[in-house]
């Protein structure tokens, strides 16, 4: 069926917009009353001792998340590679590792190449895909779909929280049958993911405060994203999204990594935007945003209501998002991110869902 941009400017905004609705879908796909049900014939992660995840990209990033998931509530060791180095550096693949591969299209060549590598020495291949009758689909023991319907944007927006959810509800299975996840506390993420889709339509009704920032910062050269814990990789999805849509330079750091180089770059003519939720590292990334401060860098901050309660004022400007359990917060923090590079490509004027040299699936190597 052809698709068309539903009443926006561009398929970039229409694919963000739709999140709520596909996020559900997802959700729906995977969730029954009794819990979480993969597709025949499974995973049992109990008969696991680690995990290696390949992508490239935005799929990439969301398994670099999913690895934070996968190591902090199913206690499983995770490795994740860019495809284009994993089989170039013939990687041992040790007994009882599953493959896992996440791409969007599912014709990557990189990823596809990868996935090839480990035929026949990982103990399982599965693949997290958009599009279920794609080449890394077929080639899988188990391809487990998104559901997050046609992307047309280059820029992927959707499918990134449609996959970090699947990744998700696979972390909490793995936590599951490795016995790290009592039913109680299980059910209670269930319970939040279930309000997902609500919350990110509440986050939604701050797209007027991002225009406003991004507005902003379409004036800036360098953009510096930081983030801690599970909103490290999201600094570098952050730090994607607007370089290739806007053609600002962005880069991406861990917070703490900070003062061991990146601050030389800071004055006020680098904006930095900070992920930070109010968890349980957020004083250790208000220290960070307060190095930058004292250099004259001028701050973004996009935080929660305790966090812009206890240091918004400090900040140049705070994006506020609603209220979500720590674990879920890459989820919904991925939206801002998407929102302040589509609009800082619109103040730009580049062609948002076309960026130059840029193809929607990277068939070649
Ligand atoms: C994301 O915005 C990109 N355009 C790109 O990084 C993309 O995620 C990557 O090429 C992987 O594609 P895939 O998910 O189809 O494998």
């Amino acid at each position: 069926a052809r698709v068309d941009k539903g009443g926006h400017r561009h398929f970039m905004a229409k694919e963000i917009a739709e999140q709520p609705s596909v996020l559900s879908d997802t959700l729906n796909a995977y969730l029954t009353d009794s819990g979480i049900a993969l597709p025949d014939p499974g995973i049992d992660f109990a008969a696991l001792d680690r995990l290696t995840i390949t992508a490239c990209g935005t799929a990439y990033l969301a398994g670099f998340t999913a690895k934070y998931w996968f190591e902090q509530i199913a206690r499983l060791p995770v490795e994740v590679d860019v495809a284009s180095e994993f089989r170039y550096r013939e990687p041992p693949i040790t007994p009882n590792t599953a493959a896992l591969f996440i791409s969007q299209s599912g014709e990557t060549a990189d990823t596809l190449a990868a996935l090839r590598y480990c035929k026949g020495k990982a103990s399982a291949l599965y693949s997290v895909v958009n599009v279920p009758e794609s080449s890394i689909a077929r080639e899988s023991d188990l391809a487990l779909p998104i559901h997050a319907g046609v992307e047309i944007g280059v820029a992927s927006t959707k499918a990134f929280t449609c996959q970090l959810t699947v990744l998700l509800l696979l972390a909490l299975k793995a936590a599951e049958d490795r016995g790290h996840l009592p039913p109680a506390a299980r059910d209670e993420i269930l319970t939040h993911l279930r309000a997902l889709p609500g919350v990110f339509n509440t986050a939604l009704g701050r797209d007027e405060v991002i225009e406003n920032v991004a507005q902003e910062l379409a004036e800036a050269r360098d953009i510096l994203f930081l983030g801690r814990g599970l909103m490290y990789p999201l600094a570098h999805e952050g730090a994607l999204k607007l370089k290739e849509i806007s053609y600002i330079h962005a880069e991406a750091y861990a917070s703490g990594e900070l003062k061991h180089g990146p601050i030389a770059l800071i004055d006020q003519h680098v904006p930095v935007v900070v992920l930070a939720p109010r968890d349980r590292l957020f004083d250790k990334t208000v220290s960070n945003m307060q190095e930058v401060m004292a250099r004259g860098g001028r701050v973004v901050l996009i935080t929660d209501a305790a966090g812009a309660e206890s240091a918004g004022a400090e900040a140049w400007r705070v994006i506020q998002m609603p209220e979500v359990s720590d674990l879920l917060a890459p989820i919904l923090y991925a939206l801002p991110a998407q929102l302040l590079a589509y609009h800082t490509a619109v103040a730009k004027g580049t062609d948002v869902d076309q960026p130059r040299n840029l193809a929607k699936s990277v068939t070649v190597e």
